[in-house]
């Protein structure tokens, strides 16, 4: 099977995880887009939906499915999403499509956190993935060298512009991304509240204190559920 047969197996298997007449959390991605043209199948059966990103909330829109302002909501029942890395005890590294923020907070007000992910995101140690790390601009430098003597190589993650130069990539919230590769995540409970309490982060890509409670992995003998 291709990655993007293993995304829609996911995808379709998350469904059963809907809950009906509820609002549901939808992450960001190229799997998150998979469960949403699944959604779209069963738009019917739910309150509505909270994004994690602009572009979610427009494919979901296009989809003519309600998305709420999370400040409307009072619960979501369940925030469907997925990962860059994963580990077999649901902790992640998220945000490589640079909606780690957003994400982190849908899924901090949600009763569950299912993750899906095709096989190659299930790592024993994570840090293969460079983390990435929401940060106001001005602090950008300071926490460069903070995360430097974490004993990562942090990189400010950019974009090209139609004049063909390239500039700092802003995220839907008007931070910036630090991509930090070369760690080996041996606590990422522990990583994630150290980078967490450096002034200028915004939030750090690591999903360790709150994990996934369910995971389930697209693989070449079919969808595995991880809990
Ligand atoms: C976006 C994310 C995504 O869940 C993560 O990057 C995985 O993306 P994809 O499903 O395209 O592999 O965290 O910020």
């Amino acid at each position: 099977m291709t990655q993007d047969e293993l995304k829609q197996a996911v995808a379709v298997a998350a469904i059963h995880y809907v809950v009906d007449g509820e609002i549901i959390g939808v992450g960001t991605g190229s799997t998150a887009n998979f469960f949403i043209d699944e959604l779209a199948k069963i738009k019917h059966r739910i309150k509505g939906t909270v994004a994690s990103s602009e572009a979610t909330a427009a494919r979901l829109r296009g989809h003519g499915i309600d998305v709420f302002d999370l400040n409307e909501v009072t619960s979501i029942a369940v925030y469907i999403d997925g990962a860059d890395e994963i580990t077999a005890s649901g902790a992640m590294i998220k945000g490589g499509g640079a909606a780690l923020t957003r994400e982190k907070i849908v899924a901090s007000v949600s009763g569950k956190f299912i993750c899906i992910a095709d096989g190659s995101k299930l790592v024993e140690v994570m840090g293969k993935f460079p983390l990435p790390v929401e940060v106001l601009p001005m602090a950008r430098a300071a926490v460069m060298r903070k995360l430097t003597a974490l004993g990562g190589q942090p990189k400010l993650r950019t974009m090209r512009t139609n004049a063909g130069s390239d500039q700092a990539f802003i995220t839907d919230n008007g931070g910036e991304i630090i991509d930090v590769a070369g760690l080996a995540i041996l606590d990422p409970v522990a990583l994630e509240r150290e980078i967490n309490q450096v002034p200028g982060v915004i939030a750090v890509g690591l999903f360790a204190l709150r994990g996934a409670d369910v995971c389930l992995l697209g693989t070449g003998d079919g969808v595995k559920t991880l809990t």
